[in-house]
C-alpha cells in the first residue's frame, strides 16, 4: 500500500522535475556528488530522480552525462575499490581466463607475445594494470580509454606512484576510431562498456576495435536473460538502468569480424550479471 510519506516523496520529486529546467538539475547533481559527507546510495537515489526523464528522453545522453561527471553508478569507482587482484571481481576473473585459454589456442603465449593492448571504457586502468603485472609481461604500450575525467585523473596518479607504464586518455569511444588514429594493438578489451550506446553506435565501436587490432578484441556485455544475445534482432533495454543488451556477435559479423570464441550465461549469474563474452578478429 502507498504511504503518506511515498505520495509526498513522489510529488515532490516530480514537483522538482518540473520547476527547475534540465541544465539546472544537472548541476545540482554535480554539486550533490560533491557533498562527500551525503551517503554514497542517497547521492545515487538523488541524482536518478533529479534525471529521470532525462533518462526516459535521451537514454544516451543520460548515460554520457553520469559517467563523465563520476556521478551514480560510477561512485563505486575508486582507487582503493578497484586495484589489486583481490578487488577483481568474478565476472573478469572468468573473462580473463578465457582469454588466457584462447590466446594459447592461437599459439600465443600471453606472457612473452603480447606486446601491446587496449582497453576501451577502461575506468581507473585498474584492469589494465593487472594486465601489466600478471599476464602481459613482454607488453610495452599498455593504453586505455574513459570518459570519466575524474576516474583517468585518479588512475594516472595511481599508476604513476606505482611506475606503470599503463597510459590513460580522457575521450569517448564514440570517437574511437579517430582517436586511434593509425595505431594497432595486439589485443583490445573491452568489457561493461558497449551497453552504453545505442546499438548503431556500440556497432561502430566494435568495427573500430577490429580495425586497430592485431589478434584479437575481447568484449563482455550484459547477457539478454530470456534467450541466447546472439538471437536478438535488435538491441534491448535494460529497465534496471537504462541500458541495452546488445548482439555482439551480429556486430562483429557485420564488420567484417570473426568470432573465434563466445560465452552466453543465461541462467548463471555471476556478480548479479549473465555473461556475454565474445572473441573476434578481424
Ligand atoms: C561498468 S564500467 C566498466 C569499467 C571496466 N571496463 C570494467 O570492466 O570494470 C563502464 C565504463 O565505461 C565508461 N564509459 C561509458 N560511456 C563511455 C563512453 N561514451 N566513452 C568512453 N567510456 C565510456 C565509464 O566511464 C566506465 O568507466
Amino acid at each position: 500500500m502507498t504511504t503518506i510519506r511515498e505520495i509526498i516523496t513522489t510529488t515532490a520529486k516530480g514537483t522538482l522535475r518540473k520547476l527547475l529546467p534540465l541544465p539546472l538539475r544537472q548541476r545540482l547533481c554535480i554539486g550533490l556528488n560533491r557533498c562527500g559527507w551525503i551517503a554514497d546510495d542517497l547521492r545515487y537515489w538523488w541524482t536518478r530522480e533529479l534525471l529521470r526523464d532525462y533518462a526516459e528522453h535521451d537514454r544516451d545522453g543520460y548515460h554520457r552525462f553520469l559517467w563523465s561527471n563520476h556521478l551514480a553508478y560510477s561512485l563505486t569507482y575508486e582507487v582503493d575499490q578497484r586495484f589489486g587482484e583481490n578487488k577483481m571481481v568474478a565476472s573478469r576473473k572468468a573473462f580473463i581466463s578465457d582469454l588466457k585459454s584462447e590466446l594459447r589456442k592461437m599459439d600465443i603465449v600471453p606472457e612473452r607475445d603480447i606486446q601491446s593492448v587496449f582497453e576501451v571504457g577502461c575506468s581507473l586502468g585498474y584492469q589494465l594494470r593487472y594486465f601489466e603485472t600478471e599476464l602481459f609481461h613482454a607488453a610495452t604500450e599498455i593504453t586505455g580509454i574513459d570518459i570519466d575525467r575524474y576516474a583517468i585523473e585518479e588512475g594516472r596518479r595511481h599508476l604513476a606512484s606505482a611506475k606503470s607504464k599503463v597510459r590513460l586518455i580522457c575521450g569517448d569511444m564514440a570517437q574511437l576510431d579517430g582517436l586511434m588514429d593509425d595505431r594497432i594493438y595486439d589485443v583490445i578489451v573491452c568489457t561493461g562498456v558497449l551497453m552504453y550506446l545505442a546499438q548503431e553506435d556500440a556497432a561502430l565501436v566494435v568495427a573500430a576495435m577490429l580495425k586497430h587490432s592485431r589478434v584479437l578484441v575481447a568484449i563482455s556485455d550484459p547477457g539478454y536473460p530470456e534467450f541466447d544475445n546472439e538471437l536478438l534482432e535488435s538491441s534491448h533495454i535494460r529497465e534496471y538502468d537504462g541500458s541495452r543488451f546488445h548482439n555482439v556477435d551480429a556486430m562483429v559479423n557485420t564488420a567484417g569480424g570473426r568470432v573465434l570464441f563466445r560465452r552466453w550465461e543465461g541462467n548463471r549469474l555471476v556478480d548479479g550479471q549473465r555473461m556475454y563474452v565474445v572473441f573476434a578478429k578481424k
